[in-house]
């Protein structure tokens, strides 16, 4: 049995504060701070690099910063990463054609490595040499490129794939997230919950987190009797 994570997608905050917006998400009750890298090439919007990352990490020493790399050429920017404090360096499968060494290299930087698909990307694109080597998945709920977009049920059967396959791995979903469609996503089997909009733009962000977050955690007591 996997354990509920929340991690709120930084690009629905107020950019201006982003220390102080990522202070307020880990007060509420979020265990990780999801951050959406974005070059300009993978995807077409431009957000944030490592010298913002740089600068959140100084302010909370202890945040975990799953870096969601929307970026054409992931194994540029490993090194970057790992300067800046990520923990967890997530590229998109469709952006290498060697994942297996670009998770060798970024385990070699003591950071995490999670293999994201985007919602045209089968499952069986991580094979089970790459799932067994990641310590995350992600499965994407909505194209790439920016927050607030309507949620893709159709991707969810991969997360019950690949639940299937890996028992024990970390399993992200991201995209259109939030109180109305985490339902879905918690009985398939993920445990790792992204949500931008749903909880920056929420009254009260911290009812939002314990409700994902209870969410996913009786899914998951529930799957363990199964
Ligand atoms: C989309 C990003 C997501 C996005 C999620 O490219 O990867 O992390 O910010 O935002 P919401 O939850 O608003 O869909
Ligand atoms: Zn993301």
């Amino acid at each position: 049995m996997v354990k509920a994570i929340i991690s709120p997608s930084v690009l629905a905050s107020d950019f201006g504060q982003l220390t102080a917006e990522c202070q307020r998400m880990i007060k509420g009750g979020a265990e990780w701070l999801h951050m959406d890298v974005m070059d300009g090439h993978f995807v077409p919007n431009i957000t944030m690099g490592a010298p913002i990352l740089t600068c959140v990490h100084k302010g909370i020493p202890d945040i975990f910063m799953d870096c969601h790399m929307m970026v054409a050429q992931p194994e540029k920017w490993v090194n970057d990463i790992a300067d800046a404090g990520g923990a967890l360096y997530c590229f998109h499968i469709e952006a290498t054609s060697d994942p297996l060494s670009l998770i060798t290299a970024i385990h070699a930087r003591n950071m995490k490595a999670g293999v994201a698909i985007s919602p045209d990307t089968p499952s069986n694109a991580i094979t089970d040499e790459i799932g067994e080597k990641a310590d995350m998945l992600l499965v994407m709920t909505v194209y790439p490129g920016r927050g607030g977009q309507k949620f893709l049920e159709r991707c969810v059967p991969k997360v019950a794939e690949l639940r299937s396959r890996f028992p024990e791995k970390d399993i992200e979903v991201d995209g259109g997230v939030g109180p109305k469609t985490i339902d879905v996503c918690a009985d398939a089997g993920s445990n790792v919950i992204v949500a931008g909009t749903a909880i920056f733009n929420a009254p009260n962000a911290e009812e939002v987190i314990q409700l994902l977050k209870d969410t996913v955690n009786t899914a998951q007591a529930k799957l363990a009797v199964k």
